[in-house]
């Protein structure tokens, strides 16, 4: 099929209410009509997550932030001006006749986002209105950053699957919550903390897990079945010996330059990323090479939290808090 044909099928099949997965530069999203409780409902029941978990609204534009919300504040404004198309959602004040209740667990907020993925663009402003999309994984499995994954997690239950190749990111967008008196970060990803500051010409602060409403960051999240240990570069090689004695499979996964030199025999090693940006973009692909490979363990050296690699370290402690469960 043409991409054109394809994108017409996919509008087609959002106006009748059903479900298209479509790649953005993070993750593949599971997209539905952020105008059709119905279609809504649906998505929510084949995520399998609960009904009172918002999910991000996506749009073809950026200048219809103020189509989809109401009294945007400044800061919102700054962030998604810069950003967009990119991996930023800023959480502003909803339209209701726009973006309804089922999409945002009856918050009266919503998380907008224009994703930077050629097909994602033509798909929303083929549409026209909004599609709302959480990762297109079922809920607390790892997210999908190629057709083939999102193949494996929801085939079946989705109408449609566009296929835009392996994601340009791989780590979700970055939140800020700009609803309250001062914006702050609920959700590290694509967007560093460090650039977030700089266009809101401040610091600010990150709000820890415990005192969030978002599920994206429960700790339990983003876990493989293989358990993930996150150790320093030093502790690699005594640690993956312990395992090993005691009959588990072991595997690492680390920058190039913090794999030891030695490791000892029977270590798998998962082929190690150069910077913090591929790392992103490799890592959920390679916790599910972890399960393919039938890890029991998968000791797992954090980047330098600068950057991206904030989010890659976010990302590995929550699946391994998953894996403590
Ligand atoms: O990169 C991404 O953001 C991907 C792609 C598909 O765009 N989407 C994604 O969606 O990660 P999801 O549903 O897996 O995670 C969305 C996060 C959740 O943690 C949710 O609670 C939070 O955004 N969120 C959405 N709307 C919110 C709101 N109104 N208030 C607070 N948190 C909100
Ligand atoms: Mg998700």
């Amino acid at each position: 099929m043409r991409a054109t044909e394809e994108i017409e099928r996919a509008v087609d099949v959002l106006r009748a209410g059903g479900l298209v997965a479509f790649p953005t530069e993070t993750v593949y999203g599971l997209g539905a009509d952020a105008s059709n409780p119905a279609a809504l409902r649906r998505m929510y029941a084949v995520k399998g997550r609960p009904s009172t978990h918002p999910v991000i609204v996506h749009l073809g534009d950026p200048e219809q932030l103020d189509e989809f919300a109401r009294d945007v504040p400044d800061d919102a404004r700054a962030l998604a001006l810069s950003c967009w198309p990119g991996p930023l959602t800023v959480i502003v004040l909803r339209d209701p006749a726009r973006v309804c209740g089922e999409a945002t667990g009856g918050l009266d907020t919503v998380g907008l986002r224009v994703p930077d993925q050629p097909l994602a663009l033509e798909l929303l402003r083929a549409f026209g209105g909004a599609i709302a999309a959480p990762s297109a994984n079922r809920f607390g499995r790892v997210s999908p950053t190629s057709a083939d994954h999102v193949r494996a997690d929801l085939d079946g239950d989705v109408d449609l699957i566009l296929d835009g190749g392996p994601c340009a990111v791989g780590v979700e967008s970055t939140i800020v919550d700009c609803s309250g008196t001062e914006p702050s970060v609920l959700r590290l990803g694509g967007v560093p903390l460090e650039r977030v500051a700089e266009l809101l010409g401040r610091p600010v602060g990150v709000r820890d897990a415990g005192q969030m409403r978002a599920p994206g960051t429960l700790a339990a999240h983003y876990a493989p079945r293989a358990q993930v240990v996150v150790v320093g570069h030093t502790a690699v090689a005594a640690r993956a010996s312990q395992h090993l004695a005691a009959g588990r499979r072991v595997g690492l996964l680390a920058l190039a330059a913090r794999v030891p030199d030695v490791v000892p025999e029977g270590l798998a090693i998962l082929k190690p990323p150069g910077d913090d940006a591929e790392y992103a973009r490799v890592l959920y692909a390679r916790l599910r090479e972890a399960d393919q490979l039938g890890l029991d363990v998968l000791l797992a050296v954090p980047p330098p939290t600068r950057g991206l690699g904030a989010a890659v370290a976010d990302r590995l402690r929550r699946a391994a808090a998953a894996a403590a469960h």
